[in-house]
């Protein structure tokens, strides 16, 4: 048995936290210096004024944000860039996964059509298909989070981080922040522990500083980061053309994101706009119902501009606003410990605040940023939910039918019906495929890999 840490007792009390410790008496010596081990790292101050944050507001001015083609009249700008070694990718995959319903990190989910790839190889391999190109080290960052990091640490390990050095993957945690009652309470998740939350993917800029990564970026001469989410097996990591445009003109941009065309008024995307003059996005929900459907002169949605979290950042840019990112409060259902009884309920509907960072809040923190137009054929095909849309027999079909269209433009006779997948050793992007090693023709049904 031993005694809270006197410091850590004075911190407790200072926040009104007392509660936490009900249950103190009941643990065993290893439970309590666990416990007194998570309380430490628990910041205070931070959750404090979380608890000041009020529900969000509604836009008022808001305009469609302005848009270019994605083209290929700076690639060559771009590729100059990477051959100097100042690009890297960066991969946030430390959701929970929840709607999928995997078991593991989602980045282990098998995603391909055929081999069934897994979400961390079709990245890793877009990687080391780059870095052959290139003749240059592209580090590959990848953001997990507590529950997730030791899992995804030993499933790249375990095989072998697909070809990619270990030295050149630099894996590091994102943050967490304690849920609350909605009057400011933390919430217990055991006798022994306080129910913490991953702070979203909004959290990969102070996890990026915090774990030294930002600092490791600097010494290895990185200037741009291709940000990917973990869960779209058809993004385009290492991407000249992109980076070219971020790069395009003097004043260069600190932030790029691509966009695609939302297939419908309902498509559950966020939308880039502008909001009082800053591109913006604005999540699917928070979209005044009248905007969702408005049409533009050429019959198309006016807030049709849907972003597939994709973007390309400057360092300098993350160094700057690292510690001006907001927070978002999200009305949740989250188990606990019932402080009367000590039994561990379930609620039924939402008792309870999550703290979110979302990281698209960089966009109007930026001087300057461009939205860019891609093909959502070309590389958007998420997995989100185990069935129906945005699911994995979603993405594989979109992946099966990009890899057709690929092969007929190598002309190859493919038919519609054929089982093929491009691995991404083969190429990220049409023109890097080697069209003389492929087959003249894939009939119905048959299964290639290529
Ligand atoms: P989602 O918002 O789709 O969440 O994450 P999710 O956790 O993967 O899935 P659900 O909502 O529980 O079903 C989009 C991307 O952001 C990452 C995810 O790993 C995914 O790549 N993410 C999300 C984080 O890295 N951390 C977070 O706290 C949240």
């Amino acid at each position: 048995m031993i005694d809270v840490p006197s410091e850590l007792l004075r911190r407790i009390r200072e926040h009104g936290q007392e509660h936490v410790l009900k249950f103190w008496d009941d643990l065993n010596e290893t439970q309590q210096e666990q416990f007194a081990c998570q309380l430490e790292a628990v910041d205070f101050e931070l959750f404090n004024s979380l608890q000041q944050l009020s529900a969000e507001s509604t836009p008022v001015e808001l305009h469609p944000s302005p848009i270019v083609a994605l083209n290929d009249t700076y690639r060559e700008i771009g590729v100059e860039r990477i051959k100097k070694g100042e690009l890297s990718v960066l991969t946030v995959a430390g959701g929970q996964g929840t709607r999928l319903g995997w078991s593991g990190p989602k980045g282990t989910f098998p995603a391909t059509p055929v081999t069934g790839k897994s979400l961390f190889q079709v990245v890793a391999e877009q990687i080391l298909f780059a870095e052959k190109q290139y003749g240059v080290v592209i580090p590959w960052y990848i953001m997990t989070s507590s529950q997730n990091d030791a899992a995804t640490r030993s499933f790249l390990l375990d095989n072998n981080c697909f070809g990619l050095e270990r030295t050149d993957i630099f894996i590091f945690t994102q943050g967490e922040v304690p849920a609350s009652t909605k009057d400011g309470k933390m919430l217990l998740s055991s006798h022994g522990s306080v129910a913490m939350n991953p702070d979203g993917h909004g959290g990969v800029i102070s996890a990026l500083k915090v774990s030294g990564g930002l600092e490791e970026m600097e010494s290895r001469g990185i200037k741009y980061i291709s940000y990917v989410q973990i869960d779209n097996p058809m993004a385009n990591v290492v991407d000249p053309k992109f980076l070219g445009i971020h790069l395009s003109e003097e004043s260069s941009k600190e932030v790029t994101s691509k966009c695609v065309k939302k297939t419908n008024p309902k498509e559950r995307v966020g939308v880039f706009c502008l909001v009082d003059g800053k591109t913006t996005i604005v999540e699917y929900s928070d979209l005044p119902t009248e905007k969702t459907v408005e049409q533009n002169d050429n019959n198309e949605l006016s807030y049709g501009a849907g972003s597939i979290a994709i973007h390309m950042l400057s360092t300098e840019f993350l160094q700057r606003v690292v510690d001006g990112m907001p927070w978002h409060i999200a009305h949740k259902t989250v188990p606990h410990v019932d402080l009367n009884t000590g039994d561990y309920v379930n609620p039924k509907s939402p008792n309870a605040n999550k703290y979110e960072r979302f990281v698209f809040d960089v966009l109007p923190l930026a001087k300057k940023s461009l939205v860019v137009e891609t093909e959502r054929e070309d590389e958007f095909a998420p997995i989100k939910n185990a069935q129906g849309v945005d699911s994995p027999s979603t993405s594989q079909q979109f992946q099966r039918d990009r890899a057709i269209r690929w092969l007929r433009k190598c002309s190859v006779d493919v038919s519609d019906n054929a089982n093929v997948e491009i691995s991404p050793l083969s190429g990220s992007v049409p023109e890097e495929l080697n069209c003389q090693e492929f087959p003249s023709s894939i009939g119905d049904g048959e299964t290639v890999v290529l």
